[in-house]
């Protein structure tokens, strides 16, 4: 299992907006009064929507004020899951699935074109300071593997050329069009359907 880097550049400071401030409410009066700690992850996933999709140790803090938990209780979930980074990432974050269905499939050419283009190193930021990518377990897409998510979009049947096509999108700052590279709907069969094909009317 991989340790999780923390930032060594830490901000002093973190509150939600207003906005969130509600959508936490929201989150709490969820659970009874005295379980507000099973909040903890809906919370997180709003301070890393809101700090660039990353957490700082102190908004690990406010979390564990807001939820009356010991802050080392907030900081093992932080750490636990894969989806939190503790580190600043990219505008454009990328995530390469690297399980077996998506090794098998070619993934290993994504993170080589990842290295090239990218930056040398998993979550570390492009040149440009614009992206970044890190290698991760299955994001439960395999049918249609490889693929990589980006931000909050998936990318699906990839190959080489279509990858390098996406990341010379995001290296200049503009969104690709998320989907299948094969134009595959959800996951139907790329050959077309051959099961199911009769409409019976009941
Ligand atoms: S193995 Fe890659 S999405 Fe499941």
């Amino acid at each position: 299992m991989s340790v999780k880097k923390i930032s060594k550049t830490q901000p002093e400071l973190f509150e939600f907006t207003q906005d969130n401030l509600k959508k936490v409410r929201k989150e709490i009066d969820k659970y009874p009064k005295d379980r507000k700690a099973s909040a903890v992850i809906a919370l997180l996933y709003l301070v890393q929507n809101q700090n660039d999709n990353w957490i700082p140790l102190v908004a690990i803090k406010y979390v564990a004020n807001l939820l009356n938990m010991p802050y080392i209780k907030v900081f093992e979930v932080a750490t636990f899951y894969s989806m939190f980074n503790l580190t600043p990432v990219g505008k454009y974050f990328v995530q390469v699935c690297t399980t077996t269905p998506c090794m098998i499939r070619g993934a290993n050419k994504l993170t080589t074109i990842c290295k090239n283009l990218i930056s040398k190193n998993q979550n570390e930021l492009s040149e440009n300071k614009l992206c970044s990518w890190m290698e991760v377990e299955c994001l439960g897409a395999c049918v249609n593997a490889p693929m990589m998510q980006i931000n909050q979009d998936y990318f699906e049947d990839l190959d080489e050329n279509k990858t390098k096509e996406i990341f010379e999108t995001i290296l200049n700052d503009q969104f690709p069009k998320p989907g299948s590279a094969k134009n595959r709907k959800n996951n139907a069969p790329e050959n077309g359907k051959t099961t199911l094909l009769e409409v019976k009317n009941a």
